[in-house]
């Protein structure tokens, strides 16, 4: 795949996208440079975002995939604790409140291995 494409991304299958759980994290890039996107389920369906606090341009996890907090109702940075709609990236808590995660395009489809998530990249922000 190069950098420029904008081919469907498969992220993993179905089955280990599990709904508030770890979230799983892909490399990426944009116009600043390198960056990092996430994938996370939640209400049965697949979500992803930039890995971008929108207070602070830090990644989300200090713990590698550890989107959600203890609830698994929400996103939330582990830097100074903003709070965000897992569905939407709307910030409701936090220092950034009224903000938003930079969604990414996600779907889920049949393949041949099974159901499987994927990541369909736009211009601004591919695979690295
Ligand atoms: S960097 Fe995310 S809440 Fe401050």
């Amino acid at each position: 795949m190069t950098a420029t494409s904008c081919e469907p991304v498969r992220i993993c299958s179905s089955e280990e996208l599990i709904d508030g759980g770890d979230g799983i994290r892909r490399k990426a890039a944009d116009k600043s440079g390198e960056a990092s996107v996430f994938f996370v389920r939640y209400d049965g369906k697949p979500f992803g975002y930039l890995n971008r606090c929108a207070h602070v341009p830090m990644e989300l996890d200090w713990s590698e995939g550890k989107f959600f907090e203890s609830s698994g109702l929400y996103l939330m940075c582990a830097t100074h604790g903003a709070i965000y709609e897992p569905d939407t990236g709307r910030c409701v808590g936090g220092p950034c409140r009224g903000a938003r995660l930079r969604k990414i395009e996600v779907t889920e489809r049949d393949t041949p291995d099974g159901p499987a998530v994927f990541w369909l990249p736009d211009g601004d922000l591919r695979p690295a």
